[in-house]
């Protein structure tokens, strides 16, 4: 049995499935308490607690997906860079890339990665059947811009002043970003997991035609490369403001394009290609909003998707720390009220 997610993505079913982006942290009391006893490092490299925290928020509310526990940004550590997440401040990279001496000092350091394969068996062997296993990278862009930032941004200053004033060493780092990423990619599935998703939060910065050239651009590669090694699980793009941006995803090659919550859901189904399934797409905030605003909130995304395209119900980005456990469940049980009313009609 393949279970709703897999089979929604396939056209096989109508039940929409559900999952949420940050499923696995810190609003879940039992994620508090193995946090507790480690750092957020330790956990993503300890297969048997990074598999644990995987497979929480199935026990908790039955998601038709989980996420494997982890970061985007483990690539750079695979490049040879130190990263460090500090308690207030976020991920923190000591030495970011600025110069050609910094680019040529990147490494290939792909077997630090090896326990999150790992991670990736142990979910598989503990996951019910029916839930699909989502593994995940971060695009070139986004993972660059960390790099060369050296942490969080406000606006990618540094990153956007090397694209413009320095291309050809812009895209040295987005090169070696994507050969570590496809590689990564590729061991996770062949490790379990049964879809991928490709992260590119940041593209929110950019213009058009650099969305088009340093994110699609780059997906596409990840995506062509896959398919070439035979890699056929579905692959679903993530992006801030691909409101705006998702036509550019279009002709990449992902299946799957998930949509943040500033997005007319109806009119995005109305115009895009509908061998393309959407994601989305509500603002996690609405968490904050009572039982029957939250629901009049989900009604409405499901009823957005108008043609016969695969859709999955997620929000348009992360579920924030204090989001009350409650409002979760509430979301789930919309989606699934929603469903029930429209197949039994
Ligand atoms: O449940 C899941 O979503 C799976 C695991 C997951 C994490 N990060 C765990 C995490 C996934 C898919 C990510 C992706 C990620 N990480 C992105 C892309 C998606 C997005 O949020 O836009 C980005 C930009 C990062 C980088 C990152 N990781 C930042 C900026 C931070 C600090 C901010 C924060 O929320 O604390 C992290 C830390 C992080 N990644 C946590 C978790 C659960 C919090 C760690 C803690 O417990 O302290």
């Amino acid at each position: 049995m393949s279970g709703q997610y897999l089979s929604a993505i396939t056209s096989e079913n109508n039940q929409i499935p559900v999952w949420m982006m940050r499923q696995a942290g810190r609003y879940l009391p039992e994620y508090r308490e193995i946090r507790q006893q480690h750092s957020f490092l330790e956990m993503v490299y300890t297969p048997s607690v990074a598999a644990e925290i995987t497979c929480q928020p199935i026990r908790r509310f039955g998601f038709d997906a989980a996420i494997l526990f982890s970061d985007i940004l483990v690539t750079p550590q695979a490049l040879g860079m130190a990263l460090r997440f500090t308690e207030g401040i976020g991920p923190e990279f000591p030495h970011p890339i600025r110069t050609k001496n910094d680019v040529q000092s990147l490494k290939r350091d792909i077997r630090v990665l090896d326990p999150i394969y790992e991670t990736v068996q142990l979910v598989r062997s503990q996951l019910p059947s029916e839930t699909a296993l989502i593994g995940f990278a971060g695009a070139p862009f986004t993972v660059a811009s960390y790099m060369i930032e050296g942490g969080s941004s406000k606006d990618l200053k540094h990153t956007k002043k090397m694209m413009v004033s320095e291309t050809r060493l812009f895209q040295e780092v987005l090169e070696n970003v994507l050969d570590v990423t496809i590689d990564y990619l590729d061991r996770q599935v062949r490790a379990g997991a049964e879809a991928l998703q490709i992260f590119d939060t940041w593209i929110s910065h950019l213009d058009w035609d650099s969305c088009e050239k340093y994110s699609a651009q780059y997906v596409k590669k990840i995506v062509t490369e896959l398919r070439q090694r035979g890699i056929s699980v579905p692959i679903t793009f993530f992006g801030k403001q691909t409101s705006v941006f998702y036509p550019l995803y279009a002709s990449t090659g992902v299946n799957v394009i998930s949509i943040d919550w500033n997005g007319d859901m109806r009119q995005i189904d109305a115009d895009l290609d509908p061998s393309i399934g959407l994601q989305g797409n509500l603002d996690p905030f609405m968490l904050y909003g009572p039982k029957d605003i939250i629901q009049q909130k989900v009604h409405r995304i499901c009823n957005a998707i108008q043609s016969n395209r695969p859709f999955i119900f997620n929000l348009g980005h992360g579920l924030m720390p204090d989001i009350p456990i409650e409002a979760v469940q509430w979301a789930i049980d919309a989606v699934r009220s929603y469903s029930q009313t429209t197949t039994l009609s």
